[in-house]
């Protein structure tokens, strides 16, 4: 698989506190990778300064993709380039779901896709209401991915897809992720669970984050097995403050 991102090294501050600490991660194309680790570690923050968010400071390493270091590139110009992020929590828009699939879908080239998205994802409720607002979470997670795909990514990055989400959301979500990676998308789970990496089929490199820095990485199942076994707990050991 070739290689698509590299992070390399990475440190992230917010408002001049370091987050994130020496992170080094890879994604090939096709490739699904994972992020795992306990509330606050700094996924969300890793996630947010790869895709470029303003106020995530890489202070130091280089995020190389598709062989072009992009460390200091703008969020826009990154989104141009393939990179495309589901947020955790994403922030509201005062749109309706159908307004903000038609514009994404224009400005992308991606109107073939809008009718399989729709339906895979089980959107056709939720067109006609404002996005996010009085949202089930299974359902503000599939209308973000749907965004996500629409924006016919090379990278994408999936902050929690699977967090708050019924098991029937679950299962389409994880679907799609399936599909994406099919079609040669590299993508990166952060979850905390790992609750939705069982309905993923081809699983790639697992990485586990503790207090900012990467502690442990190997192929994802074996990470999820661990994970599984005994939690966070040996992690910590292995991460702590100092
Ligand atoms: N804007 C911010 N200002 C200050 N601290 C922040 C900010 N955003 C996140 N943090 C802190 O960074 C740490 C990591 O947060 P986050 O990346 O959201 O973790 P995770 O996604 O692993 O739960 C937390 O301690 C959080 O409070
Ligand atoms: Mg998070």
């Amino acid at each position: 698989m070739a290689e698509l991102l590299h992070v390399e090294g990475v440190s992230v501050s917010v408002d001049n506190v370091a987050i994130v600490r020496d992170a080094s991660i890879e994604v090939s194309r096709g490739e699904i990778a994972v992020l795992m680790g306990p509330n606050g570690s700094g996924k969300s923050t890793l996630l947010k300064a790869i895709a470029g968010l303003p106020g995530y400071r890489i202070v130091s390493g280089r995020i190389i993709y598709y062989g072009n270091d992009i460390t200091h590139l703008e969020p826009w110009n990154r989104a141009r380039m393939g990179i495309a992020l589901a947020f955790q929590n994403p922030p509201k828009i005062y749109l309706k779901v159908g307004n903000i699939i038609d514009r994404l879908s224009k400005t992308y080239g991606s109107t073939d896709l809008v009718n399989d998205v729709v339906k895979e994802l089980g959107l056709s409720q939720l067109i006609n209401r404002d996005l996010y607002s009085g949202f089930s979470g299974g359902e503000i997670k599939r209308v973000e991915l749907a965004l996500t795909i629409l924006m016919k990514p090379k990278l994408a990055l999936l902050d929690e897809p699977d967090s708050g989400v019924d098991v029937d959301s679950i299962k389409r979500i994880a679907m799609y992720i399936n599909r994406l990676a099919e079609n040669n998308v590299g993508v990166l789970i952060v979850t905390h669970t790992g609750y939705i990496l069982r309905y993923i089929e081809n699983l790639g490199r697992g990485y586990v984050m503790i207090d900012g820095r990467i502690v442990y990485s190997a192929p994802s199942y074996e990470v999820v097995k661990k994970i599984m076994v005994s939690g966070y707990g040996e992690f910590n050991k292995m991460g702590g403050m100092s």
